[in-house]
């Protein structure tokens, strides 16, 4: 054999070949085999005769789509470690078919400079399952650096609390939110819920003590107040936005105005869980920032999905454990697990036809990569990473507290049926998730990002 040929054959042999599944890609749902390479896709199409490869991995029967990426979660390390930490956070996005997660700094001590945030990198290094990043929090203490901060690697970007929600972390000030939003050139991730509202409705549901009031303190003009005025500062500074969590349909239809400048995510149970019966049916259990609303909102939610507004879903896991949880409401801390249900809740979804498995990739993977500007990331395509969630969209499965890897052990979907459930999870071309089980050690590596460009006032 001359050099030649044994160069070309050398490049033509795979780490790891996926055979044969569905895979959506940008053209569409495609039944093609994908070769991995030093954790990269190095080709895609009809590849059997063309391609050997270390390890082969048979997908027909399955759907194969980019990694799925949570660009919001709440995983407690360092400080808050009882309710969970990197390794078992990670391990739980594995297990559900995510494959890179976006961190949140309300954490003890918060993630507020170069140091928290290095103390959380070297946290996640050999013990995250999944890739990472993290979110400095902002704040009047460290406003006039968060433009240095946000650019160091390894951070997602900058996350503002306009309203209290767990931990203390809080910049509702205007001018320190100016401060904030004039520091930095990233989209800035914000929970908007409106303090002072929030602050003078508290004692409704002091005197009653009824979590089925939660929505009613923390209602939809307490969402909309903040968010009109978040936008209304960020289009002031020349700021990018991302909204978190976005729970009402009023403000879809505000944000519908204003999409050149802001970014919308909605969560699954904001998508699922329903007012008062979810109140009635699992308790504080259903207790999270900002409220699941009634149907009204619910489908004001689907009807933003449809028409474009949302861009990503992220789970906002925020796991607290049973004890926490089970204490008298309003002491009951707000917050669910969610990153190991996002992916079978959401195919649930799809099989009932609220959207389609296209759209779910788009907000799942492709969307995160786009309006966070992740490297290498959320599409099937030469060059991209290899992070492929490999799912089963006709196995019906009973999702089950045991099945939880969250330290905090529960989810509110205990005992729900869903059709649609991930069988094998790939990073980077390594194989975390082999037909439901863990393999290998934790791999994770920090998420990397382009450049932001330059802000423009409006
Ligand atoms: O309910 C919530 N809990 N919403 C949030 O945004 C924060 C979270 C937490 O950290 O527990």
């Amino acid at each position: 054999m001359n050099t030649d040929t044994a160069q070309r054959l050398a490049r033509r042999h795979a780490d790891l070949l996926v055979r044969r599944g569905m895979a959506i890609t940008p053209n569409g749902v495609e039944c093609i085999d994908i070769a991995c390479r030093s954790g990269m896709i190095v080709a895609l199409g009809d590849l059997e005769r063309i391609w050997s490869a270390e390890t082969v991995l048979n997908a027909s029967g399955l759907h194969i789509l980019p990694g799925v990426i949570d660009s919001q979660v709440h995983f407690r390390e360092p400080g808050l470690t009882h309710k969970e930490d990197l390794e078992a956070g990670t391990r739980g996005a594995v297990l559900g078919g995510v494959t890179a997660v976006f961190e949140m700094p309300n954490t003890q001590p918060l993630t507020l400079s170069a140091l928290d945030l290095k103390a959380k990198l070297e946290a996640a290094q050999g013990r995250a399952w999944c890739d990472h990043a993290f979110y400095i929090g902002g704040s009047a203490v460290n406003a006039e650096m968060l433009g240095e901060l946000e650019l160091l690697p390894g951070c997602a970007g900058v996350k503002v609390f306009m309203g209290s929600s767990f931990g203390d972390l809080l910049a509702d000030d205007e001018e320190v939110l100016r401060n904030i939003l004039r520091h930095g050139r990233r989209r800035l991730a914000v929970h908007a819920e409106d303090e002072a509202r929030l602050r003078e409705r508290k004692p409704l549901v002091e005197e009653s003590g009824d979590v089925v009031q939660h929505p009613v303190w923390r209602d939809e003009l307490s969402a909309l107040l903040a968010t009109q005025r978040i936008v209304r500062l960020a289009a002031e500074t020349g700021r990018r936005l991302h909204v978190l969590h976005v729970s009402t349909a009023d403000e879809m239809a505000f944000l519908a105005g204003h999409k050149q400048r802001v970014t919308v995510e909605v969560t699954p149970h904001h998508l699922t869980l329903q007012a008062p019966e979810c109140y009635e049916r699992l308790g504080s259990l259903a207790q999270m920032n900002p409220p699941v609303r009634d149907r009204h909102h619910q489908d004001g939610l689907w009807q933003a999905i449809r028409n474009g507004i949302v861009d990503v879903i992220g789970s906002d896991h925020a796991p607290h454990t049973l004890e926490e949880k089970t204490r008298s409401y309003p002491q009951s801390p707000s917050g669910m697990t969610g990153v190991q249900t996002l992916l079978p809740v959401m195919l649930d979804h799809v099989r009932a036809g609220r959207l389609t498995l296209q759209r779910l990739v788009d907000l799942t993977s492709a969307g995160p990569a786009r309006i966070f500007g992740l490297e290498s990331k959320g599409r099937i395509a030469l060059g991209f990473d290899a992070d492929l969630s490999l799912v089963d969209l006709e196995a019906h499965r009973v999702i089950a507290n045991d099945w939880i890897a969250s330290r905090s052990g529960w989810t509110p979907y205990d005992g729900l049926a869903v059709y649609g459930w991930p069988i094998h999870t790939i990073i980077r071309g390594n194989i975390v998730l082999r037909d439901e089980a863990l393999v290998g050690t934790p791999i994770g590596q920090p998420l990397r990002f382009l450049e932001p460009p330059l802000a423009q006032p409006a």
